[in-house]
C-alpha cells in the first residue's frame, strides 16, 4: 500500500508537524507500507502532489490541515485520509464552539468568553472570568500564543499576542489543577496521562523538549478514573470523532474540565498518545497500523 505521509503544511505548528511526520516515518512498517514523503509547503501542494497513494497519513497540525480544509480537499479528490472526518475535524480546532458543544452535552469546561478586537477585554463578560485567565487563539494548537495572565495588567498584550495568529481569541478561566489527558483509538480509550510541565503550563517548551515535562500513567482511584475515562468518551460522541483523538483536561476537586479535544494530536518523540497507547500495550508502528486500519474500514 502507498501512503503519502502529508505533513508540514501552513500553520504555526508546522515545525511540529514535521516532527510528526518524521517521527512516523521512522515507526511505520516498511515491508507492509511503500512510504512517500509529502511535505506540504503552500495550499496548492496537495492538489497536485497528493495523486498516486492509497491513503493520506495525516501528519499536519492546526490549520489547513486539522481543521477539516485538507480532509475536504482529500474527499473531494476521492483519496482516503487518516483521522476524523472534515465536519469532526473543523469543530473540535474552534474551541469555542466545542466548548458551546460540550456544555450542551453536560459536561464540564471552563468558563470563557470569545473576543475580536482588543478593547472587548473591558467588557462585563471578561471581568466576570476573575483571575487568573488563559489567553489563546481560537483556533490554534500547541500553546503557540497561548498567555496565563495573573492580573488585569498583563491582558491586553496577551489578547494582542493571541489576534497575531487569528481573528478570534478565547479568554478562559484558569483551572488551578492537574493536566490531565485521555486519548482514543478506534473508540476504546487509552491510558490516562497525568502532566507536571516543568514551568507554569503545559507550554511549547514543556510539550516539545525532552525532559521539560513529566507526563506518566495516571494512577486515580477507579472511580475517579472512570469518570474521567467517561468524559473523554462523551466528549469524542459529542465532537463526532472518529479513528483517534486525544482529549485534554484539567482535573480539579474530581472534576475533570474538558479544555479542547485533538483531532490531529501529536506523534512526535515526546508526544502524548503515543506513550499512552505503548502503556497500553500497542507499540507506535501497531498505534499506525490501526490508525490506518480504522481509517480505511
Ligand atoms: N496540537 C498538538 C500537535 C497536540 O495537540 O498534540
Ligand atoms: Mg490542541
Amino acid at each position: 500500500m502507498k501512503v503519502g505521509v502529508i505533513m508540514g503544511g501552513v500553520s504555526s505548528e508546522r515545525e511540529v508537524s514535521l516532527a510528526t511526520g518524521k517521527e512516523m516515518m521512522t515507526h511505520l512498517d516498511r515491508n507492509k507500507y511503500e512510504i512517500i514523503p509529502i511535505d506540504i509547503k503552500k495550499k496548492e501542494d496537495l492538489l497536485i502532489r497528493a495523486a498516486g497513494i492509497d491513503v493520506a497519513l495525516l501528519a499536519l497540525h492546526g490549520s489547513f490541515g486539522e481543521d477539516g480544509t485538507v480532509q475536504g480537499t482529500l474527499e473531494t479528490m476521492g483519496i482516503p485520509y487518516t483521522g476524523c472526518s472534515l465536519l469532526s475535524s473543523a469543530l473540535c480546532m474552534d474551541k469555542d464552539l466545542s466548548k458551546k458543544i460540550l456544555r450542551y452535552e453536560g459536561l464540564h469546561t471552563p468558563d470563557w468568553v470569545l473576543l475580536r478586537e482588543v478593547d472587548e477585554i473591558h467588557g462585563a463578560r471578561v471581568a466576570a472570568l476573575g483571575y487568573p485567565l488563559v489567553v489563546k487563539p481560537n483556533a490554534g494548537g500547541s500553546s503557540i500564543g497561548v498567555t496565563l495572565v495573573r492580573d488585569e495588567n498583563s491582558l491586553r498584550q496577551a489578547v494582542q499576542t493571541a489576534l497575531s495568529f487569528g481573528d478570534e481569541v478565547l479568554v478562559e478561566a484558569y483551572i488551578d489543577g492537574e493536566e490531565i489527558t485521555c486519548g482514543m483509538l478506534n473508540g476504546k480509550h487509552l491510558p490516562i496521562l497525568t502532566i507536571k510541565p516543568n514551568g507554569e503550563f503545559f507550554d511549547y517548551t514543556s510539550k516539545y523538549e525532552p525532559g521539560q515535562s513529566d507526563e506518566r500513567i495516571a494512577a486515580f482511584a477507579p472511580e475517579l478514573a472512570e469518570r474521567i475515562r467517561e468524559a473523554a468518551e462523551k466528549s469524542w460522541r459529542a465532537m463526532k470523532c472518529t479513528v483517534y483523538a486525544r482529549v485534554d483536561m484539567m482535573l480539579k476537586d474530581g472534576i475533570p474540565y474538558i479544555l479542547e479535544v485533538n483531532t490531529l494530536p501529536g506523534m512526535t518523540r515526546t508526544s502524548l498518545l503515543p506513550q499512552s497507547a505503548l502503556a497500553a500495550g500497542i507499540s507506535f508502528p501497531e498505534l499506525l497500523d490501526a490508525i490506518i486500519e480504522g481509517s480505511l474500514s
